[in-house]
């Protein structure tokens, strides 16, 4: 679906100051997620990488504290795969706020072994882990004065739908792996908008953006493109890919566009403006466009509420003062 656009000027060098504001980001060690939280950091926020190795996030902690001197940066071990580990990572926060949370972290086409609470691990990892932290972190984020919530989905959602009729299934493995990854990055599309739904409904002043990466030349690239292939694929149709991929900075600009410019609306979504969102500068559009379906954003709602036993008390007036419907 062609996103209606916001504007087009948007560079990192525009991004404005973010000095006194906290910044979550998941999956920050490596990839995107590393230069999310650089560019962040560099924009003066105070950033937790929320990292699932102690080792790999201690190296990224300081790689990127020698590359931003003065940055305020710190490190949290979160497993997504594990709810414990979700619940441990919100129980232990500690701090007043959240400002902003990015939903970076993400699996691409791994074996179906299940998470440790028993789930498909992409449907488990990159939206269940996710919903459950945004639940448990919301009473931080309604602590903020502008709290914000940026979901990193995925150009592959746009092929994927997901069948209200079928949503029960999809915490099981069906059809292959990078299929199981396009419906849990659809997932993030409606988690996101729902999101923005339920804070407007209880004047929550939280904006709940989506971005879009495109490709870009990170170690999902490799397990995504190789999934399941022959020797001849991986030799000779992975390096075009490879080739095709721009450098990581450049993908991580959707995310920091979402992340940071005041002006975008909640549930606006920030892609790349070129052929299939693939390529081309980010630009921002209306992410209700993307799933307009808002009957099966509510179901996924409900069932990742009693998957994860995580409700989010703060838009729960919404279910009490709209009655049923509202939940879905
Ligand atoms: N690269 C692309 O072309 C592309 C395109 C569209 C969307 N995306 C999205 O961009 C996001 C970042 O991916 P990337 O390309 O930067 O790949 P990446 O370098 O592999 O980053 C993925 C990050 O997620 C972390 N992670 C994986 N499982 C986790 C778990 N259970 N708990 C916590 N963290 C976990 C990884 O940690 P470890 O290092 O410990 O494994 C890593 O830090 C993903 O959501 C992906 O779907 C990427």
């Amino acid at each position: 679906m062609v996103l209606q656009r916001h504007h087009t000027a948007w560079t990192p060098e525009s991004a404005p100051d973010q000095t006194g504001r906290i910044a979550v980001v998941t999956g920050s060690n490596s990839g995107i997620g590393y230069a999310t939280a650089r560019g962040l950091a560099a924009c003066g926020a105070e950033v937790v990488l929320a990292c699932r190795s102690r080792d790999r996030g201690t190296a990224a902690l300081e790689r990127l504290r020698a590359e931003v001197p003065g940055a305020s940066v710190s490190l949290r071990v979160l497993d997504l795969a594990r709810l414990r580990s979700v619940r441990e990572f919100a129980a232990e926060w500690g701090r007043g706020r959240v400002d902003l949370l990015v939903h970076n972290a993400g699996v691409v086409a791994v074996p179906a072994d299940p998470t440790e609470d028993g789930f498909e691990p992409h449907f488990g990892v990159n939206h269940l882990g996710a919903f459950a932290l945004t639940g448990l972190l919301l009473p931080y984020l309604a602590a903020s004065p502008r709290p914000r919530v940026v979901t990193v989905s995925s150009e592959v959602q746009r092929v994927v739908r997901l069948a209200p009729e079928r949503l029960e299934s999809v915490q099981r493995r069906r059809g292959d792996a990078m299929i199981a990854y396009g419906r849990s990055k659809k997932a993030n599309v409606y988690f996101a908008l729902e999101l923005q739904r339920r804070a407007d409904a209880v004047g929550l002043p939280l904006r709940s953006m989506i971005a879009i990466p495109g490709l870009t030349d990170t170690g999902v690239l490799n397990r995504g493109a190789n999934a399941g292939r022959g020797v001849l694929w991986r030799r000779g149709v992975t390096p075009f890919v490879h080739l095709l991929a721009k450098p990581v900075e450049r993908g991580a600009e959707p995310t920091l566009y979402a992340a940071t410019d005041g002006k975008l609306p909640g549930g606006s979504c920030v892609a790349p403006s070129g052929p299939l969102q693939v390529f081309g500068k980010p630009v921002a559009g209306d992410g209700f466009r993307l799933a307009p379906d808002a009957a099966v954003a509510r179901r996924l709602w409900t069932l990742s509420e009693r998957l994860t036993c995580v409700r989010f008390a703060e838009l729960d007036r919404t279910s009490s003062e709209s009655g049923p419907e509202h939940l879905g």
